[in-house]
């Protein structure tokens, strides 16, 4: 379902698997043997299985965007919890974060941002990434799940991409004028609804309700996390007028500003939320019984 939504589509997909082949194939005896076999096979390295306490049928499962160990002890709290389903990467998935970044290259490129300009920024942004998950405790979570064995998986990348497509073809079928008409739209959406009752609805960052979108572009709702401020110049040059996305840094949004780049920031937890419900629907129609928690706002479509 994360290849069939993705923006770079199935062929580009399959090419971005080929280079990490065939960067693979160049390396040494003992650089293989250290690099990871899944990024062959998986262009999600953000998504995983961290743990199969016990190899069972699955009928029930617990859905978080956010896993921690509280909720691994509440997962045992509640019993008959055959999985636990994390949104936001753990364990190797979050130091693998800034592997799935490059999607946003590609994205921009279609937006018409050159390729050159759009890999040169993100390599720099993927970098930082790269460094700053880099001290956390990434095992914290999964030495919990071990010790209580607890079935534990994330998907992210993939739940991102839905969300993306979703929200694409939902602005391409609607066709938004203004801000404001963009607004009305997102607020139908009733994972969005739900997030004004919560105090977390849509917003405008940038821009006001009564300037016009322009092209709407979807640059950052799927590709890991936030792209480089540097690229808010480079998008408006490429004739981007608004922006959707999950969220946006300070220095982003002086740049949008800059750039005269309308700002819409659809929200976190409820965009993840969407892209959730997508994939969790599935499971559903097979019968699986899904126990929201953790932010997660279970909408089902079924
Ligand atoms: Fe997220």
């Amino acid at each position: 379902m994360g290849i069939k939504s993705d923006f770079r589509g199935e062929e580009g997909v399959r090419k971005f698997l080929n280079r990490k082949k065939s960067q693979y194939e160049k390396l040494n005896e003992k650089e293989k043997s250290e690099a990871d076999k899944d990024a062959l096979e998986n262009p999600y390295l953000d998504s995983g299985i961290h743990n199969i306490a016990e190899d069972k049928e699955i009928k029930k499962i617990m859905v978080g965007i956010d896993i921690d160990p509280a909720e691994i002890l509440m997962a045992k709290q509640l019993g008959e919890i055959d999985l636990v389903f994390c949104h936001h990467p753990i364990g190797k998935s979050l130091a693998y974060l800034s592997d799935v970044m490059t999607l946003q290259s590609d994205i921009l490129e279609q937006y018409g941002v050159p390729i050159n300009i759009a890999e040169g920024l993100m390599r720099e942004r993927i970098e930082e990434v790269s460094r700053s998950t880099s001290p956390g405790n990434h095992q914290r979570v999964i030495d919990s799940a071990k010790l209580l064995k607890v079935n534990l998986i994330n998907v992210h990348t993939p739940c991102d991409n839905l969300a993306a497509k979703f929200l694409k073809d939902l602005v391409e079928q609607k066709k938004p004028e203004t801000i404001s008409e963009l607004m009305e739209l997102l607020k139908e959406v009733p994972e969005y609804k739900k997030a004004i009752e919560q105090g977390a609805g849509p917003k405008i960052f940038v821009g006001s309700p009564e300037n016009r979108c322009g092209k709407i572009a979807l640059t950052e709702i799927t590709g890991g996390t936030e792209g480089s401020p540097k690229l808010f110049e480079k998008m408006a040059q490429a004739g981007i007028g608004t922006i959707i996305g999950m969220h946006i840094s300070e220095q982003g949004k002086k740049q949008a500003e800059e750039a005269n780049i309308n700002v819409v920031i659809a929200g976190h937890m409820s965009s993840d939320s969407l892209g959730i419900n997508l994939f969790i629907d599935e499971l559903e129609k097979r019968g699986i019984e899904i126990i929201p928690c953790s932010g997660f706002i279970r909408i089902s479509r079924n």
